[in-house]
């Protein structure tokens, strides 16, 4: 009797011991489970809820009672539902990976969530259901579709400026224009004036005032001739053009909008023939030399130094100021989108940007910049003398 109540103590014991164990196992289990930020669902083979942790209890809003024994496809909406309802079948094949569903939030609202599905084997490895865990895609959507609007903005910001930058050097050179219209346009008139007090007696002195008008009337013509090349300037079409005759027209336009005319020192072929984007040339010396001009502002007697050099295959143009010159530490900087010394409203920052984008990837050459050993910064624009088709 003695032997038969020790054992019993014994398995009492034992069995105290064993159910500590599993309760502690237990313990374990739902700690890990109710860690885990993703969502978990355990269902039997037929599709009846098991077991859900409490990250899927907080994202439906439903407690544990609500869930368990239920068919799986309670948490989903939508296609999902019918997509769901296939899984006890599908995972007898294999894992169901990585695959998009919605679940039904706590809101009543769809979430969007990646799910996994892979079956669960008893300790017989006999098929006893599967194990659904998923997780959210909202968040990583939204952070996508932000970070998408944030680069389109960007981008439109860019082209907005690039025009605006357009706009301001055609602005400076509309401004010259006018001016340089004014004298022509004005002797044009007083020539027909006097033409019309002399209605009756035309013979004498017609000759000189219609040599006159005519010769103002070519030089508005001529002054048309150059805005529109500006306003319209030859974007894709490449064309032989005369880039002496460019040169000369560019930097004396810009040096005649400004209040104090720079000295002008030219030396350069009579006529240098070049294959090329005519209106991008244009628009990068405007840049150049406004950036010359702004740099001497201070001066009493600004002057330029325009230098065209032919090499074997391509030409140089060089423009150099006689300003304070770049120094050292923003030299590596000029060209990069933004970068201005200039105080605001004044400068954007993005005419060497632009220069530097139009000279190597539309014209097929080069830009540069250094400080001459005798003062002033000097711009070396590089070209080859035949770039892109010579269609025409
Ligand atoms: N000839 C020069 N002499 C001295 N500094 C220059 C000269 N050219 C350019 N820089 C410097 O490089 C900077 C950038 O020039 P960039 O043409 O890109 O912009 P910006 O002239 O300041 O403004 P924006 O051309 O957009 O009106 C200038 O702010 C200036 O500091
Ligand atoms: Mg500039």
């Amino acid at each position: 009797m003695d032997t038969i109540y020790a054992d019993l103590v014994h398995y009492q014991v034992e069995l105290e011991h064993k159910n500590e164990e599993l309760e502690e196992a237990q313990h374990f289990i739902d700690s890990v489970l109710s860690a885990m930020s993703d969502v978990l669902v355990v269902a039997d083979i037929n599709g009846r809820i098991q077991r859900v942790n409490q990250a899927m209890l907080d994202m439906t809003g439903k407690r544990a009672e609500e869930l368990l024994e239920r068919d799986i496809t309670i948490l989903f909406t939508g296609d999902s539902v019918n997509m769901v309802r296939e899984f006890p079948q599908r995972v007898r094949d294999h894992a169901i990976t990585d695959c998009e569903a919605e679940m039904l939030g706590a809101d009543g609202e769809a979430v969007p969530i990646a799910i996994n599905c892979s079956p669960r084997y008893d300790s017989n490895g006999v098929l006893s259901g599967m194990v659904i865990t998923g997780r959210q895609l909202g968040e990583l959507r939204r952070a996508y579709r932000e970070l998408q609007d944030a680069h389109q903005r960007l981008k439109d910001a860019q082209r907005q400026l690039v025009q605006s930058e357009k706009m301001a050097s055609l602005g400076r050179l509309v401004a010259g224009v006018a001016h340089e219209l004014n004298n022509p346009i004005s002797f044009v008139f007083g020539n027909m004036h006097a033409l019309k007090r002399y209605e009756g007696r035309l013979l004498k002195d017609i000759g000189p005032l219609i040599d006159g008008s005519l010769e103002g009337a070519e030089r508005v013509s001529t002054i048309v001739q150059n805005l529109r090349r500006f306003a319209t300037p030859n974007h894709q079409g490449q064309n032989w053009f005369d880039l002496s005759r460019l040169v000369e027209n560019a930097v004396t336009w810009v040096a005649k909008t400004t209040r104090t005319t720079p000295e002008l020192y030219f030396d350069m072929p009579e006529e240098l023939p070049v294959h090329g984007s005519e209106g991008h040339v244009h628009q990068i010396l405007i840049n150049l030399v406004q950036n010359a001009i702004d740099a001497m502002e201070d001066l009493p007697q600004p002057r330029l130094d325009i230098h065209v050099i032919r090499q074997p295959n391509r030409v140089e143009v060089h423009i150099r100021d006689h300003g304070p010159g770049i120094p050292e530490e923003h030299l590596l900087h000029i060209f990069d989108p933004f970068f201005t010394t200039k105080e605001i409203g004044k400068g954007t920052g993005l005419g060497l940007y632009i220069s530097y984008g139009l000279a190597t990837e539309q014209c097929g050459g080069d830009l540069s910049a250094t400080n001459h050993p005798e003062g002033g910064a000097e711009f070396v624009l590089s070209l080859p003398l035949e770039h892109g088709g010579t269609s025409t």
